[in-house]
């Protein structure tokens, strides 16, 4: 599927040291505007056949830009330590993203990347 094979080159990328750290919330409630506008937001529906998953940029309703100089490259799709998908997004591509997966128990990990301020990830 070409969907693994660009996200397995883009993986080796990152740990060559394009991008260090995965910056997440702990608590929503005392989060920054800064790491409200980065985080994934995850929403589950749940489908005869499995689950649909989307995820957007940017949670309480503060989002993030999409412009030349500042915008979301990719997010990714983990269930558990299984990466799902990758779709890519220049600046002037909303950055959402959509999966459909089969029914699981594992955590769904979900991590975009910003050009200028790095790895986002957030799980449910
Ligand atoms: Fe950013």
């Amino acid at each position: 599927m070409s969907d693994s094979v660009e996200f397995e080159n883009a993986v080796t990328e990152i740990n060559e040291g394009v991008v260090q750290e995965v910056h997440s919330i702990e608590d929503i409630d005392t989060a920054s505007d800064f790491e409200l506008k980065h985080t994934p937001k995850i929403d589950l529906e749940e489908l005869a056949s499995g689950q649909r998953i989307k995820v957007t940029i940017g949670l309480k309703g503060i989002t993030h830009p999409q412009t030349e100089e500042h915008f979301i490259e990719w997010i990714r799709l983990f269930v558990g330590p299984e990466p799902i998908g990758e779709r890519v997004f220049g600046p002037a591509d909303e950055p959402v993203a959509v999966f459909e997966i089969e029914r699981s128990s594992e955590q769904v990990i979900a991590q975009a990347l910003c050009n200028l301020h790095g790895l986002w990830e957030a799980r449910v």
